[in-house]
């Protein structure tokens, strides 16, 4: 008997896989801050050239955009870099000077 009830549970409850679906297809909502992607910088060499800062904190590429910002309300940062230097990109973008470091997420 109790292994029928199991049976007749796993058909009424959507897979995992549906379930994951679902969440995928969520809109992103807009963001009133955002998110704390780590409470570090990140310390990287950068040629002279044009990038996009990350300022929504939900790029899988950060520091840099990939996009993930699409309907937050946030928008990335272009930096134009000059020469080439070592940079300390804010990465809990909270920084006082976006899109460098400040030293702000020691206090987040
Ligand atoms: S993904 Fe964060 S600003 Fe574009």
């Amino acid at each position: 008997m109790p292994i029928r009830l199991v049976a007749r549970l796993e058909l009424l409850l959507p897979s995992q896989s549906l379930i994951q679906s679902a969440l995928n297809e969520q809109p992103n909502l807009p963001m009133s801050e955002p998110n704390i992607f780590q409470k570090f910088p990140i310390v990287q060499m950068v040629e002279p050239g044009v990038y996009w800062w990350c300022a929504c904190g939900r790029s899988k590429s950060q520091p840099f955009c990939d996009g993930s910002h699409k309907g937050t309300g946030f928008e990335p940062k272009e930096v134009a870099i000059t020469e080439a230097k070592t940079v300390a990109w804010c990465a809990c973008k909270h920084s006082g000077s976006m899109p460098f470091c400040d030293g702000t997420h020691s206090g987040l």
